[in-house]
Formats: structure tokens, C-alpha cells, sequence
């Protein structure tokens, strides 16, 4: 197989159970270079475990984990370094720091992680550029504390694309969350920008069916530790399946009844 062929990011038979509970159910998981792969499953399916995962953030229980053919589950912290360095992660509270300027966030990372190719010059200027490429220059002296929603999400995706060479894989956790329809659009643009401009793969995890189509070349959607769907958006606009109907159309799933009591 050839590098091009071969999936960015692969997951095999991954299970993940915390205690009893058993989140991941032998999941596989391809994930092709250069298009945005999008998952989606109600609140607490496991989502964000999953992504955690591709990082090394979680371990599986039983299962692989391979990042362009490498296996990657059973290396330690330090040779997950450069694995890390070209995979970001867009985390669904943003994670900035309060007490950091926007600008400040932005270079965190690239000042952190001693291999960084670049000086404090040119980290400084790669922080500006990436903020103007999420319209947040300007912003570069304020606080997280003084954001938006929005604005701090553009500030996490500027975050995101600050390194040198820029990331392979974005991983993006519930981008539009508690965005209204017009931030949540800006976002959607910024994850498409990120893919035609940078090249850049992407994995977002939603529950917001508007952005899944938005953004989505491909759309699994995990219920009960399996993914029961994939396709384009349409397909899954239009599936059949009882639940993927259910959560497309915003409808209460019998399943899940209890839990939203
Ligand atoms: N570190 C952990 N220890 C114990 N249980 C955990 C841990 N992380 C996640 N879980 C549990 O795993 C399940 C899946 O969590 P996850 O955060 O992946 O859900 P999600 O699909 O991202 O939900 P949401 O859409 O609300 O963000 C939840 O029931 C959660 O309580
Ligand atoms: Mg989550």
C-alpha cells in the first residue's frame, strides 16, 4: 500500500471500558488523509474518549491504535512526542489559559516543546499570522477571560495550526458548541479552511447535524460503543437506521429514554 492509500490514523477492534462500563465496543476506524472525517452519537456515547485515543491521551484496553501505519497505543509519553507534534487537538472547552494573552496561548505550545524549528521571532510571527488566518488579529493582548465563545474557539483553531510544519490531523472536539447559527457557520468555514488550505486531515466530533453536513466528507455515527452508520452526508440524511433517524431529526431515541429523564 502506498503512503497516499494508506489511512492517516487507524484504529483497530479499539475497546475502552472505564470500570464496568464499556464505552468503546471493538470500534474500527479509518481515517483517510486529507478529508474530514466527522463522528456523531448523543451526548455521553463516548465521542471524546475515542478522539483521546488517537492522541495517547487514553489507552485502549484491548485493541490498536496506529498513526500512518505506526503503532502508537503502547509507546511511552516521550516517543508519543513527535507523534503529538503533528497531530492537534481542538479541545471542546477550549483549554487556553486564563492567565496567558490570546497571543500568548497561541505560542504556548510551539515555546513549550523544545523541538520546535523555529526561534522566538519566528514563533511569534507564526502566532500572529495564525491568528489573522481566524480573524482574530487584534485580539492578540486581550484575555481568554474577554472572549466569546466564538472568538476563543478561533483562538483554539489558531492554537491548533501554529506549529512548524503545520499539523497532519486536526482533531476537533464539538467545535459549535454553544455557538449561535452565524458563529457556528464561521467555525464550519474555519474546519473546511483549515483542510483546503493547510491540507490538513480532519476528525471533528459533533452533535450538531448542520455542521456535521457542513464539514463532513464522511459521517460515522457511535451508539452504544459501535459505529451502526457511515457515508456522505446525504446517506446519512437520508439513512434509515431507526436511531441515525432519530438523531438527525433531534428526536428522543427509545434507548436512551432513561438517561435523559
Ligand atoms: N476518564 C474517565 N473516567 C471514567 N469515565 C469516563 C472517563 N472519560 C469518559 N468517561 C465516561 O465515558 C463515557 C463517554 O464519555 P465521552 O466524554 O467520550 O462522551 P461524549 O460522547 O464525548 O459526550 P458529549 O457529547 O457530552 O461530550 C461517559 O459515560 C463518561 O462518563
Ligand atoms: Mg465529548
Amino acid at each position: 500500500m502506498s503512503t497516499a492509500d494508506q489511512p492517516v490514523i487507524e484504529l483497530r477492534k479499539v475497546t475502552r471500558r472505564f470500570g464496568r462500563q464499556l464505552v468503546l465496543d471493538a470500534i474500527d476506524l479509518a481515517v483517510e488523509r486529507g478529508r474530514n472525517t466527522v463522528i456523531i452519537g448523543r451526548s455521553g456515547t463516548g465521542k471524546s474518549v475515542l478522539l483521546k485515543h488517537i492522541v495517547g491521551l487514553l489507552r485502549p484496553n484491548r485493541g490498536e491504535v496506529y498513526f500512518e501505519g505506526r503503532r502508537i497505543d503502547t509507546l511511552g509519553e516521550h516517543d508519543l512526542t513527535p507523534i503529538r507534534m503533528q497531530i492537534s487537538f481542538v479541545f471542546q472547552l477550549n483549554a487556553l489559559f486564563d492567565s496567558m494573552t490570546v497571543l500568548e496561548n497561541v505560542e504556548f505550545p510551539m515555546v513549550e516543546n523544545g523541538r520546535q524549528r523555529l526561534d522566538r521571532k519566528g514563533i511569534r510571527e507564526l502566532a500572529h499570522r495564525c491568528l489573522a488566518v481566524v480573524g482574530m488579529d487584534g485580539f492578540e493582548h486581550k484575555r481568554p477571560g474577554e472572549l466569546s465563545g466564538g472568538e476563543k474557539k478561533r483562538v483554539a483553531i489558531a492554537r491548533a495550526i501554529a506549529m512548524e510544519p503545520p499539523p497532519k490531523v486536526i482533531l476537533y472536539d464539538e467545535p459549535t458548541a454553544g455557538l449561535d447559527p452565524q458563529r457556528a457557520d464561521v467555525i464550519n468555514k474555519l474546519v473546511r479552511q483549515m483542510q483546503r488550505d493547510f491540507k490538513v486531515t480532519g476528525v471533528v466530533v459533533t452533535h450538531d447535524m448542520k455542521s456535521a453536513q457542513e464539514v463532513g466528507d464522511r459521517i460515522l455515527m457511535l451508539h452504544h460503543g459501535k459505529f451502526i452508520a457511515e457515508g456522505t452526508p446525504e446517506e446519512i440524511m437520508a439513512s434509515r437506521e431507526p436511531h441515525v433517524r432519530n438523531f438527525v431529526q433531534g428526536v428522543a431515541d427509545p434507548d436512551d429514554i432513561d438517561t435523559l429523564r
